[in-house]
Order: C-alpha cells, then structure tokens, then sequence
C-alpha cells in the first residue's frame, strides 16, 4: 500500500470513529524511507507532526517562517538519530515555496508526504484590513494546495 492510500485509509477510519489512537494507527504505517515535508514544523502540531514522522523513519523537511526556532527543533529531533532537515520561507511565497520543495527532492530524491500545519490568524476583528485578510487565506488557505502543485 503506497503512502497516499495509507492516509486515506487513515482519513476513513477516523470518519467512522473506528476506536483506535492516532499514535497507533500510525505506527502500523510504513513511513520508513519516505520523504515528509512538514510546513508548520518548528512548532505546535507540525513539530509534534515531524518528530512522529521522524520516529516512524521519514526523513523531515520542516517548512517554516521561524529561521530560529526550524533549525532549533530540526538540531533537537537530529539528535534522536533521524533525519531531519529546516528549511525558513514563508509557504504563501510561490517561488520560495516551489525551490525549497525542488532542494528537498534534489536531496532525497522524493518528496512523498506533505503535511500542512503552517498557518496564521487574524486578531484584530473588525479592524482587520483585506491585507490581513489575503494574508490568512493565502497561507491558510491557498499554499495548502500551491505546495501540492509543485511537488
Ligand atoms: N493548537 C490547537 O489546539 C489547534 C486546534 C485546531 C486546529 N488547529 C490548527 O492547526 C494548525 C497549526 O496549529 P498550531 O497550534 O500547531 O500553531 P502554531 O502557531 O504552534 O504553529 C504554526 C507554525 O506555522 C508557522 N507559520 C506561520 N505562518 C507561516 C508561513 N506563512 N510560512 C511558513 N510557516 C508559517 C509558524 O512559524 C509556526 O511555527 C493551525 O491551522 C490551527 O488553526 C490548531
């Protein structure tokens, strides 16, 4: 089973609530030798994300805006003995994004799962201007797909 039937299945048993950890279901997957790219990773779900997928055997590209904090986490999940790798761009930034994913397969040859946890927020309610607006749906929204294209 290739990797993207894999989350499907994963998608389908947690729409039917099939009582089974996230953790678990994981570990029966085969994540050994596949490339993941993380967007989001130094931080939050994606770093929980990346150190899962590094545990489980992928090498990790992390995406991310934070320079210090994707190379801090990338250093710290290295010295488990993974492969971990940090990458700083911003994901709504179509040239960034498209060399960055180019740099990780001339590195591993593959990119093979991607998982998009980069996002941002919008804090000012009524105040918020259409640049605050493009912004969350262009990274939230719009990279989430972009980084699919050119992968
Ligand atoms: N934490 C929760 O309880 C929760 C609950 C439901 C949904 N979510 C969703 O999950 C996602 C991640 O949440 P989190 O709590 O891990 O957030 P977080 O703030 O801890 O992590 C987000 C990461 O994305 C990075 N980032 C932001 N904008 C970026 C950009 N333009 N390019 C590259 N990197 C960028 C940040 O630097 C940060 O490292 C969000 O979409 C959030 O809405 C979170």
């Amino acid at each position: 089973m290739g990797v993207t039937e894999q989350l499907s299945l994963l998608v389908r048993l947690y729409r039917r609530k099939v009582p089974t950890s996230g953790r678990k279901l994981m570990g029966s997957l085969e994540f050994a030798n596949r490339t993941a790219v993380v967007t989001g990773g130094a931080s939050g779900i994606g770093a929980a994300t990346a150190q899962q997928l590094g545990e489980l055997g992928a090498s990790v590209a992390i995406f991310d805006l934070n320079e210090a904090a994707a190379a801090q986490r990338a250093a710290d999940l290295r010295s488990n003995g993974s492969d971990f790798t940090a990458y700083a761009l911003d994901v709504s930034d179509d040239q960034a994004l498209a060399a960055a994913i180019a740099q990780v397969a001339v590195r591993t040859g593959t990119v093979d799962l991607l998982v998009s946890c980069a996002a941002c927020f919008i804090s000012a309610g009524r105040d918020a201007t259409r640049s605050d607006w493009d912004r969350v749906l262009s990274v939230n929204g719009r990279a989430t797909t972009q980084i699919e294209v050119v992968a």
